[in-house]
């Protein structure tokens, strides 16, 4: 058990640790990779940590990975795009790299894979990559034909034309994974944007994609060379700090070498419409990606209606806006976001239980929540499920809060940020 008290304002300034999702990407089209490449600013976490595990046993090699050297001086010996031995991998909990790595493995032809993981990936549905595998011609087997594990035998691979269902960055990374190894072009058709990293660092690296309208398409490659890659501080652990400075009176925050891709930003793009004023300064291009410093300082917030397209561009910081929606004023409705429910845990429930024991007045509903500002909340105890987020959510809620939040299962953050508790203390000391 966890305890955070209401504080007083949060100050100062610093970079959040490394994006989870580029971090995942780096390290898998490093492995499929030609020679060696040097990835800078590699996230330090038990998610990406599973990545480099996943890299290493199909072959990949590895160095550099120390704890305080992996952000400097990670490096990774690819196996090229058609080298991966046959392997067991252990996903631990992370759902990008289940829905990832079977993309690069189904089209090569001779070996085996088995990828399984912890409790809560056993409940993370991989039906949504197995389908549109299957009709490219993947030879797949999954439990209960939906659920880890996933066992893989690589088959030839043809490409398709595929429109998916809901919006998912990662269903359309696999499926670009695949097209690199198919026979003629795979088309992957959005509803909506989903976070564009993957097709980005595929470029870079020498894939030919374009982009019509809400299709991306891929050709097949015979190679690919990553040089050097570098990846941004986590927009969606810099949500964590920005909600509380927003939240807790008194506070003026800066967040420096954050990630701010157009695909990723739905967040700002909703506070701004509750009324806060968060500065993005200083903006510049690194690593094929727009960085940014963020300004935070406290406001007074209204209910909005939230959903559409906005949802997959803020998907991971949606428990956020509903814990700024308890300080609004006004009802927030979240509304097309039943993906919320498929997460590291269901986030419609986790987030609504753990608000309400609060003292808020959050409404689950089939895709999203109604949140019934309250002006506050008073403060309790507080559930992760093993939910990263729902972990860090606890915590800023109990910085914001009347008479403080107990976070159980605090031990959580570390899938996504190890080192939360001490960059939080270290904008309390500057108080
Ligand atoms: C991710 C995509 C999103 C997001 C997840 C990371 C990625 O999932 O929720 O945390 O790195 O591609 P979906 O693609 O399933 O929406």
């Amino acid at each position: 058990m966890t305890r955070f008290d209401p504080s007083g304002p949060l100050r100062g300034r610093l970079r959040p640790p490394s994006d989870k999702s580029i971090s995942h990407r780096a390290a898998l089209i490093a492995a499929m990779g030609e020679g060696e490449t040097a990835i800078e600013g590699y996230l330090d976490a038990a998610d990406t940590r599973s990545t480099l595990a996943a890299v290493e046993a199909v072959g990949a090699r590895v160095e550099g990975a120390e704890p305080g050297r992996i952000g400097t001086g990670l490096r990774i010996g690819g196996v090229g795009l058609r080298g991966a031995g046959p392997a067991t991998v252990d996903v631990g909990n992370a759902g990008t790299l289940l829905r990832l790595l079977p993309g690069w493995l189904a089209g090569q032809v001779g070996e085996e894979w088995t990828l399984d993981g912890d409790d809560s990936i056993r409940r993370r549905p991989v039906d949504r990559i197995a389908s549109p595998l299957r009709e490219m011609g993947a030879e797949l087997e999954c439990r209960e034909d939906r659920l880890p594990p996933l066992r893989i035998a690589g088959a030839p691979l043809r490409g398709i034309a595929y429109e998916l269902p809901v919006a998912s960055a990662q269903v359309k990374s696999c499926l670009l994974f695949a097209g690199l190894l198919a026979e003629g072009e795979t088309t992957v058709v959005e509803p909506a944007p989903s976070r564009d990293h993957t097709e980005r660092m595929l470029a870079a690296a020498g894939a030919e994609l374009r982009r019509e309208g809400d299709a991306v398409t891929i050709r097949p490659a015979k190679r690919l060379e990553p040089g050097r890659l570098s990846v941004a501080a986590d927009l969606s652990s810099a949500a964590f700090f920005v909600v509380a400075a927003l939240l807790v009176p008194g506070s003026e925050v800066e967040l420096t070498g954050v990630g701010v891709n157009p695909t990723r930003t739905g967040l700002l793009t909703i506070l701004e419409r509750m009324g806060a004023e968060v500065e993005v300064v200083d903006r510049v291009e690194r690593g094929g990606e727009p960085v940014a410093t963020l300004r935070v300082r406290p406001t007074a917030l209204r209910g909005v209606e939230v959903g559409g397209a906005e949802i997959p561009l803020a998907i991971d910081e949606l428990p956020l806006v509903a814990l700024a929606a308890c300080f609004a004023e006004g009802t927030t409705t979240i509304r097309d976001a039943a993906e919320l429910r498929r997460k590291e845990s269901d986030r419609v429930e986790t987030v609504s239980a753990a608000l309400n024991a609060l003292g808020g007045r959050v409404e689950p509903t089939a895709d999203g929540m109604a949140i019934e500002g309250t002006g506050g909340l008073r403060g309790g105890a507080v559930e992760s499920h093993g939910d990263h987020r729902i972990a860090m959510l606890g915590a800023v809620a109990g910085l914001a809060s009347r008479e403080g939040v107990e976070v159980r299962g605090m031990e959580a953050a570390a899938v996504s940020y190890p080192g939360f508790a001490s960059d939080l203390g270290s904008l309390l000391d500057r108080a």
